[in-house]
């Protein structure tokens, strides 16, 4: 890490509220790529190995945000961050703030209109990596915003990784990242789920694994989701190979099976429940992908 004063757009002083494990590893980071990284956090000791390294120690949260144009803000959440930045007051004034903790995009449209009235420009993002894969080129930063102030300023957001705009609705950044999480989420979860129900027959996990990777990528996400997304979009669904009423009666048969086999059985029987109401709603002659017409409704709540 070095602490010298370039301002050249891929050296250009940043500031680095939160020190978390997340925030830790931005200040690094930015630090290692020739920022001049001042820092600041509520534990002010947590800041001791980076400033070990060159880093400034801000004493103030308005001392942090004057010494640099971009301020990056990894706290907790946004109740955090308001906070927090309620102390720097007119220091805010010209500066921009990238906001890169998680939340709701409600939170980010109040956000924008916060710091908007203090006169600073926003940026809201989401890190889709840990601590230890950032500065890593492909690790993924989700933006949404103004993007000029984007454009401005993404030679030092890509000193963390690969910068990825999503439009100007500032909300975009953690309404991907909710449904990126639920994806990962819902895979891991179904994996899991599937390792106990062969486990139960004393399969290892790595036996299965092996068999049902190699399956699933190739039939799953290739031949399915990859090649019938655009399917979606134009509600098309096409049961002329198999049919939500085909579907409900393998859910039906996994749901059965984990019951004989003594493993956890809400996970499938939820999935056959949703199908349930695919067929109510009408699509019991459609393929098993008309069951995201469901999903794009609120859960009514009896
Ligand atoms: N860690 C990950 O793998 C990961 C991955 C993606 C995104 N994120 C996001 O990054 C953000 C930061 O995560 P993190 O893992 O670094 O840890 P975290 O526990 O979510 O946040 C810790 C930071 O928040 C500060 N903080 C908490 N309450 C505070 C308060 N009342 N006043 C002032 N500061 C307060 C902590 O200060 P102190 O040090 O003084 O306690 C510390 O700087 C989160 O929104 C998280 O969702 C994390």
């Amino acid at each position: 890490m070095t602490n010298q004063q370039s301002t050249s757009p891929q050296h250009a002083p940043v500031t680095v509220l939160g020190l978390g494990p997340m925030g830790l590893a931005l200040a690094e980071t930015l630090g290692d790529h020739g920022h001049a990284t001042t820092v600041w956090n509520r534990t002010p000791e947590k800041a001791d190995s980076l400033v070990a390294k060159g880093a400034r120690r801000a004493r103030t949260v308005a001392d942090a945000v004057s010494a640099s144009p971009v301020t990056i803000l990894c706290l907790k959440d946004y109740t955090t961050m308001y906070a927090v930045l309620e102390s720097a007051d007119d220091a805010l004034e010209g500066r921009v703030l990238v906001n890169l903790n998680s939340g709701t995009p409600n939170e980010a449209h109040a956000a924008v209109t916060w710091a908007t009235s203090r006169g600073a420009a926003y940026l809201d993002g989401a890190i889709m990596v840990p601590p230890p894969l950032v500065g890593h080129p492909e690790s993924v930063f989700l933006y949404s915003g103004p993007q000029d102030v984007f454009d401005e300023h993404r030679a030092t957001l890509a000193s963390m990784g690969n910068p990825r705009y999503l439009g100007s609705d500032p909300s975009l950044a953690v309404l991907y990242n909710a449904a990126l999480l639920d994806l990962m989420y819902a895979t891991i979860n179904g994996f899991l789920h599937a390792t106990a129900l062969v486990g139960s027959a004393n399969v290892s996990a790595a036996t299965f694994a092996d068999l049902a990777l190699n399956w699933f990528m190739p039939s799953v996400v290739d031949s399915t989701l990859t090649e019938q997304a655009p399917d979606l979009d134009k509600g098309n669904y096409p049961g002329d190979v198999g049919t939500m009423e085909m579907n409900l009666n393998a859910l039906e048969h996994i749901t059965r099976t984990c019951v004989e086999q003594g493993v956890h059985s809400d996970q499938p029987r939820l999935m056959k429940e949703i199908a349930e109401q695919a067929i109510a709603d009408g699509y019991g002659g459609k393929n098993y992908l008309a069951v995201f017409e469901v999903f794009k409704k609120a859960t009514q709540v009896s």
